[in-house]
């Protein structure tokens, strides 16, 4: 973070600032200088920092109601959607809230690939993030098992035998991780206690997330290199803070929908039947976000070998800096990249498509083309792309090509010079 040379104008205001310099970090944070170009993709940030919270604050008052037991856990679901004040609309911000928190991570996720804000210098905030979409995962994960529904109970037993197809140790991995010999309820409370304390990592991992953005400051569509403050840039408040906030208003107008009018539509209705044991559901899905990595998992044959893809796809990601070595970082410039990202983005989706369906017939071929395509893409495209791709003449500044109304360009070429 840069030095301040902010000075409270209040005599105890300086006293407690010398001790402590708060009022020189929200001072830093609302001066930040903002690249002045950023549009509404880069609103996501914000939106996640609500969800986040919004997550912890309803599951706070959750966690009041629900028993963490088998006996017990699915009644006091009833309980909560019933008998406690507003207790369903808590249940359906957080159960939905879910959702939306993944469908903004995607968004920012994607946004980040397009513009190539992944790239130097901003390796860490990446890697910060993809640990942070872990731990976002394996929360989601345990809540959902929380209801003890009959998805719960078999999502549970599902993912936790993948770790069984390690080999020599997998069986007591996963005998460990269930507590006993079955998903049972040793397994229901470690998840509520893991699925409680998570989210407090992730906040922790997000604060990180924010102060590695403020060192060399954000990306921009245009994905050139900024200084900061210059006539590129506008402080953060109020320019950003308005636009991040009718976005968010946006945003839960969307939420809201699901809310009031559709709060089961993203769920599962056999996670409204009790855990059973001994009755199987015929179709065992995940929750929708979840579902291109079910697709990957499933389109091997072999168990170790569905996992090694399964963990693979997502490690993939962390190298994704290493492995896209472009020195041009927007999509804008990079024709090649940009084509082959929406092919990116249909693959995935046809990804979490078949990843709903039974794995058989065509939906198992489309899975194995879109697995393999998925590895190929980051493992074999983007590293030549980096290479062959002639990519278009860069601007020299955001605001240049604006007042003069002539961009002025400056054509790098990947082995040229860094961006
Ligand atoms: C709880 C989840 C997350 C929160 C609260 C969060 C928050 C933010 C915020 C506030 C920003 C700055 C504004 C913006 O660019 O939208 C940002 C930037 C960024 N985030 Fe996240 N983020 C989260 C998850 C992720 C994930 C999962 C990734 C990728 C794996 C990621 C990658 C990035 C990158 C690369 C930037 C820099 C963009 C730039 O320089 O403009 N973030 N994040």
């Amino acid at each position: 973070m840069s030095e301040h040379t902010y000075t409270p104008k209040s005599k105890f205001g300086k006293w407690f600032n010398d001790r402590l310099p708060l009022l020189s970090l929200a001072s830093h944070l609302t001066e930040y200088p903002t690249p002045k170009n950023l549009n509404y993709w880069w609103t996501f940030g914000g939106i996640l920092t609500f969800c986040l919270l919004s997550q912890i604050i309803t599951g706070l008052v959750l966690a009041m109601h629900y028993v963490a037991h088998a006996d017990m856990a699915f009644s006091s679901i009833e309980h909560i959607m019933r008998d406690v004040n507003y207790g369903w609309l808590i249940r359906y911000i957080h159960s939905n809230g879910a959702s939306m928190f993944f469908l903004a991570v995607y968004i920012h996720i994607f946004r980040s690939l397009f513009y190539g804000s992944y790239k130097s210098p901003r390796e860490i905030i990446w890697i910060l993030g993809m640990i942070i979409y872990l731990l976002m995962m394996a929360t989601a994960f345990m809540g959902y098992v929380l209801p003890w529904g009959q998805m719960s109970f078999w999502g549970a037993t599902v993912i936790t035998n993948l770790f069984s197809a390690i080999p020599l140790v997998g069986e007591s991995i996963t005998t460990w991780l269930w507590g006993g010999y079955s998903v049972d309820n040793p397994t229901l409370t470690r998840f509520f206690s893991l699925h409680y304390l998570f989210p407090f990592l992730i906040l922790g991992l997000v604060v990180l997330h924010i102060w590695a953005l403020h060192v060399p400051g954000n990306n921009n569509p245009i994905g050139i290199d900024v200084k900061k403050p210059s006539k590129d840039t506008v402080p953060f408040h109020p320019y950003i803070t308005i636009k991040d906030l009718f976005a968010l208003l946006i945003f839960l107008i969307i939420f809201s929908g699901f809310i009031f009018f559709a709060p089961n539509v993203l769920g599962h209705s056999d996670n409204y039947i009790e855990a059973n044991p001994l009755v199987t559901p015929k179709h065992i899905v995940p929750e929708w976000y979840l579902l291109p990595f079910y697709a990957i998992l499933r389109s091997v044959p072999d168990k170790l070998g569905g996992v090694v893809l399964l963990f693979g796809s997502i490690f993939i990601l962390m190298a994704l800096p290493w492995l896209d070595s472009s020195k041009v970082r927007s999509s804008i410039f990079r024709p090649l990249n940009k084509l082959f990202f929406w092919v990116l983005v249909i693959d995935v989706l046809a990804l979490g498509y078949v990843g709903a369906m039974p794995a058989e017939g065509l939906y198992l071929l489309i899975a194995r083309l879109g697995t393999i395509y998925y590895f190929a893409h980051f493992l074999i495209i983007l590293p030549i792309l980096s290479r062959i791709e002639k990519t278009q003449p860069l601007p020299l500044s955001i605001t240049e090509p604006v007042l003069t109304g002539m961009p002025k360009t400056e054509l790098i070429r990947s082995d040229k010079r860094d961006v």
